[in-house]
């Protein structure tokens, strides 16, 4: 690549479309009226000019990407070098808005990166991943940090729109062009100009509406159903999928040419199974969601409701999680117990009797060893280090200092459970109070 001369030649290109309109500005200065020729004349120079603009901010944009990309080599780099909380800081030093999309884990942040160079790009991005794994939330974190991000943010579920009405509900119609158009109506793509289109299960999509779309994608530029008009529109397109959209290209069920054009950036939101070291993280986070929403205090989870969070396989992925969070919040008192669950869970719990340490149950469907160790283990870390704090009156210097671990790592670990040291601070304590100080503040 060869920044220099591009960037070079971008600005002769500037000052002569400044001299250009200067010189258009002039003539109409001195004009007193215009005649019907003369507006013609003055018409195609600024339909010239307008091209060139398009071109150069074009140029624009691809030297922006350029930057990003050469921002992203270095980032690469040394991102072995570079701890999660590290990589995730560094995001926010570069203003990433993250529109409180929450969790630390690899494939989580490695999404946010690849979206915060996409973003002001323009480029088309591509969401893929289950139901319920964050792909809307991400649409919307690739939107605010684009340039579209003062421009609307417009959703539309290509799974729900009716095959005859997908051209209408998409591009618009003009009064009269089918039964039942009784007045003229933007689609979603002219909704969207200056903004961004969020285009969900875009799998969903017949061929029909697929040939549309890459039309309107290429020429930037879409016509209202029943209008010869051409509407130039400049809208960006994040689309999202929980198919497999190369597997259907290849099947002849996706357009091939279209997938190419949506997944110039594409990004894989894994399932929450494959993920667990987050939920207690988001559990924590949705508790405090809900009681503020609900207006109460953060509900607190008996142990075996805790394991069977943990180790629950989540088939709707984080929305499952949340909404779970938030029934245990509404239903529950101080306490929320497996007892709060929905009944189906509640069935696949008594099925597979989430086994704890002392269990000599033997294991059955649902859950394996490794799982049932593993949550185990957790929550007698978390039981640990809470009745610890409780002892250093949430003191993390003196915990790390009696347990002989880093207070990084300590600091890790509290994260990783979401507990919160703040809360073990005894009130009236100075002593107390000022190692507290330095826990915040170092
Ligand atoms: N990483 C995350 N942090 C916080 N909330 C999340 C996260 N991922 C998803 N959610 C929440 O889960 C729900 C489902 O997310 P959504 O973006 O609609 O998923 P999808 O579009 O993949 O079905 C939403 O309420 C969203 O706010
Ligand atoms: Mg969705």
């Amino acid at each position: 690549m060869k920044p220099f001369s591009f960037k070079s030649l971008s600005a002769t290109s500037y000052t002569s479309v400044l001299e250009k309109l200067d010189s258009l500005r002039a003539g109409l200065r001195w004009s007193s009226q215009l005649e019907r020729p003369e507006i013609e004349r003055l018409l195609s120079q600024t339909g010239e000019l307008r091209e060139e603009i398009q071109l150069l901010s074009r140029k624009q944009r691809f030297l922006q990407a350029y930057d990003a990309l050469s921002e992203n080599a270095a980032l690469t780099d040394s991102a072995s070098s570079l701890s999660l909380s590290e990589r995730r800081k560094a995001l926010m030093d570069r203003n990433f808005v993250f529109e409180g999309v929450f969790g630390d884990n690899p494939k989580l942040l490695e999404s946010f990166e690849i979206a915060q160079l996409a973003a002001p790009t323009g480029l088309p991005v591509l969401i893929e991943g289950e139901s319920g794994t964050g792909k809307e939330l991400l649409a919307r974190v690739v939107h605010s940090n684009g340039r579209h991000r003062d421009g609307p943010f417009v959703s539309v579920n290509c799974g729900a729109i009716p095959e005859d009405l997908i051209e209408s509900e998409l591009f618009g119609h003009k009064k009269g062009a089918f039964t039942g158009a009784t007045s003229d109506r933007k689609g979603k793509f002219e909704s969207a100009n200056g903004g961004t289109l969020f285009l969900d299960e875009i799998g969903e999509l017949p061929l029909s509406g697929q040939v549309k779309i890459l039309r309107a994608l290429q020429a930037r530029e879409i016509q209202r159903v029943g209008s010869d008009d051409i509407i130039r529109v400049d809208t960006r397109v994040v689309a999202a999928t929980n198919r497999n959209l190369r597997e259907m290209a290849q099947a002849g069920t996706f357009r091939e040419d279209l997938y190419y054009r949506l997944s110039v950036i594409k990004v894989t939101l894994p399932p929450l199974r494959d993920r667990r070291d987050e939920i207690p993280l988001l559990i924590d986070y949705f508790c405090s969601e809900a009681a503020s929403q609900l207006e109460r205090p953060p509900v607190k989870m008996s142990r075996e409701l805790r394991t069977f969070l943990r180790t629950y396989d989540y088939p709707g992925n984080i929305r499952e999680l949340r909404n779970l969070v938030f029934r245990l919040s509404c239903l529950a008192d101080d306490y929320a117990d497996t007892k709060h669950l929905p009944e189906e869970l509640r069935v696949s719990l008594n099925e597979t009797q989430v086994p704890s340490l002392t269990s000599n149950r033997p294991l059955s469907r649902g859950i394996s060893l490794i799982d049932a160790k593993k949550a185990a283990s957790d929550e007698a870390e978390k039981e640990f280090l809470e009745n610890a704090l409780h002892e250093t009156s949430g003191s993390i210097s003196e915990l790390a200092r009696r347990i002989d671990m880093n207070r990084s790592h300590v600091q890790v670990l509290l994260k990783k459970h979401g507990i919160d040291f703040r809360k073990y601070r005894v009130a009236n304590d100075n002593t107390k109070s000022r190692s507290l100080e330095s826990d915040i503040t170092v």
